[in-house]
């Protein structure tokens, strides 16, 4: 496996918007990992593979060098941070923002307040920030219920249109972080395949000024 690049990328938005920069840079999966169950997928290229696993994963498999590169929004690397990755480069794809919403004229909560999200880390971190005491409820998916049905007053999720806080009474209240992409690397393919990996950046941050 030593010569072979392997990528990480999660299915569905970042698979679909990393396509074009992979194409940019040569590269052209041989399976679709919308209609194929393979978690190995071959390219054009002998020695570049595709491993297909959660976006929260991706981080993970690069740091222990399951995957020599990966795709992974700035979210799920906050989440999961630490030093064990290089992060050369902002894909500028999957653009949205983590936000603190409530419900529309909510008003402020009594008491120490409630928020649901799956984003645990990086909202401990904000709210001590501000010096704020909240509690916090992990959840796995679907925030946008815990304050309709009274789990928790405030969810901490990632906002891009709007769309789905809208069609559940809830605003946005606070901007915590501006959400894109990144290509991450793992430490040592970087010293060991370092050509390889070099010419492979390259072309995807020329395809990234290119869109
Ligand atoms: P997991 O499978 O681990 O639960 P997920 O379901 O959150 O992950 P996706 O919905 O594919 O995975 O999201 C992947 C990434 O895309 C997120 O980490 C985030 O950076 C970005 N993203 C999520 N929702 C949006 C959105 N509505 N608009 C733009 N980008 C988004
Ligand atoms: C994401 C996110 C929000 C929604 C925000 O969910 O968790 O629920 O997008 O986008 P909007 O502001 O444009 O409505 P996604 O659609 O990825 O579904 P998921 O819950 O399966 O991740």
């Amino acid at each position: 496996m030593s010569h072979t690049l392997t990528i990480a990328l999660s299915k569905g938005r970042i698979y679909k918007e990393t396509l074009p920069l992979l194409a940019h840079a040569g590269i052209v999966p041989k399976d679709d990992p919308e209609t194929s169950r393979k978690l190995i997928l071959d390219t054009n290229h002998d020695d570049v593979k595709l491993v297909i696993i959660r976006a929260s994963d991706v981080p993970t498999y690069v740091e222990y060098g399951a995957a020599d590169l990966g795709v992974a929004g700035k979210d799920v690397l906050m989440e999961h941070g630490g030093e064990g990755l290089y992060e050369p480069l902002d894909l500028k794809i999957a653009r949205c923002k983590l936000m603190v919403a409530g419900p529309v004229a909510g008003g402020e909560p009594v008491g120490r307040m409630k928020i649901a999200t799956k984003f645990v880390n990086s909202t401990r971190r904000y709210y001590a920030s501000l010096g704020q005491q909240v509690e916090i409820i992990k959840l796995y998916g679907s925030m946008e219920l815990a304050p309709l049905v009274g789990l928790a007053d405030r969810i901490v999720d990632l906002v891009d249109t709007g769309n789905t806080l809208r069609a559940n009474g809830l605003e946005p209240m606070e901007h915590i972080a501006e959400i894109s992409s990144r290509l991450v690397v793992n430490k040592a393919s970087m010293k060991m395949k370092h050509q390889r990996m070099r010419a492979f950046i390259d072309q995807i941050a020329e395809a990234v000024e290119k869109r």
